[in-house]
């Protein structure tokens, strides 16, 4: 095998070690201020079910061929495709698969840290009392206050990066796993606390119509096409988390049935964050579709108005945190795992190189909210540019490419190998989405 040596890949040391790991990429800032706010400008009830169809119908299947790449190659993305692509006798240029997701993850995490920050931000604020005074009056304009200060803003995303690099420099088993394994149950432990809370003193009612209830009038092409970019976003596919974390499953493990594991948890999630925040707003007369500030500026009011707001609220942004952290330690690994067997660097200089590298990047985000706002250029500001490329190029591109690679370019052989299939039509529906489907959406 030509390229680069393959570094002596650890694995996960157990199946529920990587669930865990995987859940934590998946669930994320995508799920609890994503997710809401997108359904509710997205007509509720319509929004989701496309979003299902989506999750089910495209990100499945291709996180299935990510997962078998990951772990074919059993190297960082780029290195595990071009091996693959050199098993099945197929062009080097392959491996641009690969890079995009490396490249993307770098572009993705350098902002997902800074808004990650200002969920540290607000969760000491809340723990601490210092937002139990706001109302619709001044929320914006203390979200304001927060985002226009440059070296607030700038530490608290120099925090969050440090943690990632944390538990990443840690390695697999004593970082990775470590850390999935507290924080996981924590994270499904808040997170249900927080719904029966709402459930228990919002409007359910309401909520219900609202997330179940399809209206259908309020879609438009832009919707299907935000719903799509959310459930690969969600899913965390084509960025290199999930292809880098496929290198670390044992043979044992099914990929096709993890797959799904992983899918169900992530929109289970994605809907319970929804079941946690609709309540509360509507119980409080606020707006629910209120966009991205909707968890930053709609929230906080409810919080500082309902009895032990204090706690809820901080449990909140607590529970935003932990799902931000879990995903970005699964945004460096790609990018650590490539630096380590392609430069022969450490993980612990990889780890902090590549984060330090990150954080360097994230400044024009952390910019974006203050000095640089009026700074515009292409789609917007640096922070508008950096998601639009992700979003809308990179995202699809490497979706496309790994689509096409193992649907039309790997040998049935080789593919039956990996996942072992247990249904026959199970693999020929598969195969057909992957085939025909992903790449006609995709593209
Ligand atoms: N899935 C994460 C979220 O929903 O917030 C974000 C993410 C993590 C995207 C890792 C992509 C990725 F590779």
């Amino acid at each position: 095998m030509a390229g680069p040596a393959p570094a002596a890949h650890e694995n996960w040391s157990s199946r529920l070690a990587f669930m865990f790991a995987a859940i934590g990429s998946a669930v994320g800032l995508g799920n609890i201020w994503k997710f809401p706010y997108e359904a509710g400008e997205g007509g509720g009830g319509a929004f989701v079910l496309i979003y299902l169809a989506f999750v089910f119908g495209i990100g499945v299947p291709v996180m299935i061929a990510e997962l078998s790449l990951g772990r074919r190659g059993k190297m960082s993305p780029p290195n595990a495709v071009r091996s693959v692509a050199k098993q099945e006798g197929r062009s080097n240029l392959w491996s641009i698969a690969g890079w995009s997701g490396v490249i993307g993850a770098f572009l993705v995490l350098s902002f997902y840290s800074v808004i990650a920050g200002l969920t540290l931000s607000y969760m000491v604020d809340s723990f601490s009392g210092s937002i139990d005074t706001l109302d619709a009056s001044n929320s914006a304009d203390y979200f304001g206050s927060i985002t226009g200060n440059f070296p607030l803003l700038l530490l608290w995303h120099a925090i969050f990066m440090g943690l990632t690099i944390a538990v990443v420099a840690r390695g697999i088993h004593g970082g990775l796993e470590k850390a999935v394994t507290w924080l996981m149950p924590a994270l499904f432990a808040i997170l249900i606390l927080l719904v029966t809370y709402a459930m228990a003193v919002g409007d359910a009612a309401s909520t219900f119509t609202f997330l179940f209830q399809p209206d259908f009038s309020k879609v438009t092409l832009e919707t299907v096409i935000q719903a799509l970019g959310q459930a690969f976003f969600s899913l965390s596919l084509a960025l290199g988390s999930i292809m880098a974390y496929g290198a670390y499953v044992p043979r044992d493990v099914s990929l096709p049935k993890s797959a799904f594991i992983i899918a169900g948890a992530d929109t289970a999630v994605a809907i319970l964050a929804g079941l946690a925040i609709f309540p509360i707003v509507f119980q409080y007369g606020l707006e629910p579709g209120a966009g991205p500030g909707l968890v930053f500026i709609t929230l906080p009011v409810a919080f500082a108005q309902m009895p032990g707001g204090i706690l809820v609220g901080g449990a909140f942004f607590l529970l935003l945190a932990i799902a931000a952290l879990t995903s970005a330690i699964s945004l460096l690994e790609p990018i650590v795992a490539w630096l380590e067997e392609h430069r022969g660097i450490n993980r612990v200089k990889s780890a902090i190189g590549g984060g330090i590298a990150i954080f360097i990047l994230g400044i024009g985000s952390v910019l974006s909210f203050n000095y640089w706002a009026d700074v515009t250029f292409l789609r917007g500001t640096v922070l508008d540019n950096l998601d639009f490329l992700t979003n809308n190029i990179i995202m699809p591109l490497g979706g496309l490419l790994v689509a096409v690679f193992v649907g039309w370019r790997m040998k049935r052989i080789s593919i039956r190998d990996e996942l072992a299939p247990k249904s026959e039509f199970g693999f020929a529906l598969w195969l057909f989405m992957l085939r025909y489907v992903c790449p006609l959406a995709l593209g």
